[in-house]
């Protein structure tokens, strides 16, 4: 609302807030500049962040004024940037158990795919599940990612497979972020898996999605980036580059899953399109980094999906030492990463790729919005930027990655509005 009480933290023990003079991604030693502010406090007015300090500098500022705020103490607890996930295919229907238990017999996920479940599976749902039903089911997910302090994500489209279920997804996705709390960035991703009916004639499928379903999703305005399936299998390197080049012409912007299951060329791909991402990256090769490196590519792991399919994560050192900028998210879908918790994707950072705490807040906040194209909003506690805070029951942000499997969110904000706690 617009008439709303100011919003007066004080007494954060940690008010951590990814400020920094170094516009656009981090990289290296940069990603562990937390921008720190011990005893902070932080006056939220207008949905904004209006001002913050030291709780004594703050007292002094806005004394005469506390009457009219709501006012929160933070002793003992820290305060971030809501957190932001970067990659989701979190629109969709039904749920895939079953080829879970399939996996733990032994078939890999591939297998499964190309016998027509995995992204089929969910395909029929979306085709088959009315608009209302996919919407219900998925803002009962947005409920959960908020509740475990994600403020904005990115949700992929790609479980249509076809222009009027593509454009279905979509629509659901327009009205989640109409409706919903959370801020929702669109990608279309027409070209997430060849569908069964274009099984024999792939490049066929591929016109498809880049002389109809493009335009059409251009002409709705239903997308801010472009995505593709680039694997062994399923899109080549040549039909992946065809997808993201005719997506940038009609002004979408550029992301790939790279290397993900197998090095299919990946992140050459990335860097030849001038993609803003390359996601996973799971095999990714030594000269592949190095490409990345060179021409400012985001690197956004998925260390979730690696642990759920039983792969090796990501080399995030290797990748972080040779000066790529790191973005992580949960991959949140019905296969490969049936998750909505950030903190989870956060401990794993650390625990499978070992990262820092710090490089692990920097990926899923400031560089998770550089992502997205979002930055100069979101994914710092900064004068003027939207107030998507989060209050969290640690008293250092070690403990947050420190501490696994468990949910640290004491209240969230969503633009200066209370949403969880
Ligand atoms: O990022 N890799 C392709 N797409 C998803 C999985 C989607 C699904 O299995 O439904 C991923 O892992
Ligand atoms: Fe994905």
């Amino acid at each position: 609302g617009i008439s709303q009480k100011p919003i007066w933290i004080q007494n954060i023990s940690q008010l951590v807030t990814l400020a920094s003079d170094k516009k656009g991604p981090r990289i290296r030693e940069e990603m562990r500049e937390l921008g720190i502010i011990e005893g902070g406090s932080v006056w939220i007015e207008n949905g904004l962040i209006q001002d913050l300090g030291t709780t004594r500098e703050m007292i002094l500022k806005y004394l005469h004024r506390a009457e009219e705020a709501e006012i929160v103490d933070a002793t003992g607890k820290i305060v971030t940037p809501g957190l932001i996930d970067p990659h989701t295919h979190v629109v969709f229907g039904g749920s895939r158990e079953h080829e879970f238990e399939m996996r733990l017999e032994g078939a890999s996920y591939m297998d499964i795919m190309n016998a027509g479940g995995g992204i089929h599976a969910t395909t029929r749902k979306m085709r088959s599940l009315s608009e209302e039903h996919i919407f219900n089911q998925t803002a009962r997910r947005l409920d959960l990612f908020l509740q475990h302090g994600v403020t904005t994500l990115e949700s992929k489209s790609g479980y249509g497979l076809d222009l009027e279920n593509e454009l279905k997804q979509l629509r659901v996705m327009r009205k989640l972020h109409e409706k919903h709390p959370m801020d929702i960035i669109p990608t279309f991703m027409g070209a997430h898996a060849v569908p069964e009916e274009y099984r024999e004639n792939p490049d066929m499928f591929v016109d498809l999605v880049i002389e109809e379903m493009i335009p059409a999703v251009v002409k709705e305005n239903l997308a801010k980036f472009i995505d593709v399936f680039c694997e062994v299998d399923v899109f080549t390197p040549e039909q992946s580059e065809r997808v993201l080049l005719a997506g940038k012409e009609y002004g979408l912007i550029p992301k790939i899953h790279a290397d993900e299951i197998e090095e299919n060329k990946g992140a050459y791909v990335a860097t030849k399109v001038g993609a803003i991402s390359a996601e996973h990256l799971l095999k990714v090769s030594d000269e592949g980094i190095e490409e990345l490196a060179k021409s400012g590519v985001i690197a956004c792991l998925l260390p979730a999906t690696a642990l759920y399919l039983g792969e090796k994560p990501a080399r995030a050192r290797d990748i972080i030492d040779a000066g790529v900028p790191v973005a992580i998210s949960t991959d949140c879908n019905p296969g490969s990463s049936p998750t909505i918790s950030m903190p989870l994707v956060m401990n794993l950072a650390c625990i499978t790729m070992k990262m820092t705490p710090a490089e692990s807040l920097c990926a899923a906040t400031y560089n998770a919005a550089c992502a997205l194209q979002i930055e100069d909003r979101v994914g710092s506690i900064e004068v003027g930027k939207q107030a998507d805070i989060v209050l969290w029951d640690v008293h250092n942000h070690q403990k947050l990655h420190y501490i696994f499997g468990v949910n640290h969110v004491k209240k969230v904000w969503k633009k200066g509005v209370k949403v969880v706690g």
